[in-house]
């Protein structure tokens, strides 16, 4: 066991419960996020799988209070104590700066490209940490190493584009990381970097984890990614959960039919070419979702039933979650 495990206390930080996300559209309401529920612990990671636009970025946007306009939000997140939904305007940049942050998927969202990085970096330790410019200094080139960051000292001069695709994304961690949050939450950090690179990104995000004992929330299409790294792994379809278990359960006795099928797109390294698969057709249309299960109209397991019925999230084992008609032991 590492550190990290042994630090993990039983005190839940973050709980969200039925958390809802809706749209407003001229064509008609769209839920994104449908009654989500799960929870974190200090130092624990989650993570959040599902294809493109199964809900993921909009389930982190409610909780980092970005949703765009036509969006409303029910439900609760508890997280430290205090509900995080709605808060108001200056709540919301403090609990940003100070306690929850977020990578986002294209680094450049956050970098602002005109700025040394140097003094990005600062700049937040400034504002929010009341340091001096020369604390703050030293601080950043901290992080920057903690990163691994080669030759830190002489890269906060430098300007976003003068850094790889991999690079800047180490400085949007050191960024993520400056005031030590509690959460980090990861929207797919990792997709726009070669798999080389992207492995380095998970293992030092693990490796910071470690050092700060900071709870993760990783968002990613990619099965594969998070394998090996984290705790949990809510796996969503349509804004649903499909299935909600430990990573070991999840990757070791998938109980759903979308995770089977995320799992067997995965690339093994001891596996043939040949048994990969991947799923059949595209995720629904939000405004026309099929009748029944949402994910019926693909599964090679669907009867009559799972298209006239939706079926219900539904507890089993040691707090696993689940939502198929089919029985764990059908699905071979
Ligand atoms: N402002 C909006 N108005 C209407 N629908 C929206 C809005 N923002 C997002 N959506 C819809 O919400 C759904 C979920 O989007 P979300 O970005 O959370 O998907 P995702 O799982 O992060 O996908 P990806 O892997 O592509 O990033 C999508 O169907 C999207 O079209
Ligand atoms: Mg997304």
């Amino acid at each position: 066991m590492n550190s990290v495990k042994n630090q993990k206390s039983s005190e839940s930080l973050l709980i969200v419960k039925d958390l809802n996300v809706t749209f407003s559209t001229p064509d008609g309401d769209v839920t994104a996020v449908n009654k989500l529920n799960f929870d974190l612990r200090a130092g624990e990671t989650l993570g959040i799988v599902g294809e493109s636009g199964s809900g993921k970025s909009q389930t982190a946007f409610a909780l980092m209070g970005l949703l765009a306009r036509n969006g409303t939000i029910g439900g609760s997140a508890i997280f430290n104590g205090r509900e995080i939904l709605n808060l108001a305007e200056k709540e919301l940049n403090r609990m940003r700066a100070e306690e929850i942050s977020m990578i986002f998927q294209d680094p450049m969202t956050s970098l602002n490209p005109y700025m040394r990085i140097g003094d990005q970096l600062t700049e937040v330790l400034m504002l929010h940490k009341r340091m001096s410019k020369s604390e703050a200094y030293l601080e950043s080139i901290r992080m920057l190493d903690a990163v691994k960051m080669p030759e830190a000292r002489k890269r906060m001069s430098m300007y976003p584009h003068e850094f790889s695709g991999g690079m800047r994304q180490r400085v949007m961690i050191a960024m993520a990381l400056l005031c030590q949050p509690k959460l980090l939450i990861a929207d797919e950090p990792t997709t726009a970097l070669d798999v080389t690179v992207q492995a380095q990104i998970m293992i030092l995000l693990n490796e910071l984890q470690q050092e700060f004992n900071t709870a993760i929330i990783m968002i990613t299409h990619d099965l594969g990614v998070i394998a090996g790294v984290c705790d949990k792994v809510l796996v969503m379809y349509a804004g649903r959960t499909m299935e909600y278990g430990t990573a070991r359960e999840v990757f070791y006795q998938p109980t759903h039919p979308y995770s089977i099928g995320l799992l067997n797109a995965v690339p093994r390294l001891d596996g043939d070419e040949e048994s990969l698969t991947t799923i059949p057709g595209n995720p629904p249309n939000l405004l026309r979702l099929p009748k029944g299960c949402p994910f019926q109209p693909r599964c090679q397991f669907a009867v009559d039933h799972c298209a006239a019925c939706e079926p219900q999230l539904e507890a089993f084992g040691n707090r696993r979650l689940r939502a198929c008609f089919k029985a764990p032991g059908e699905l071979v």
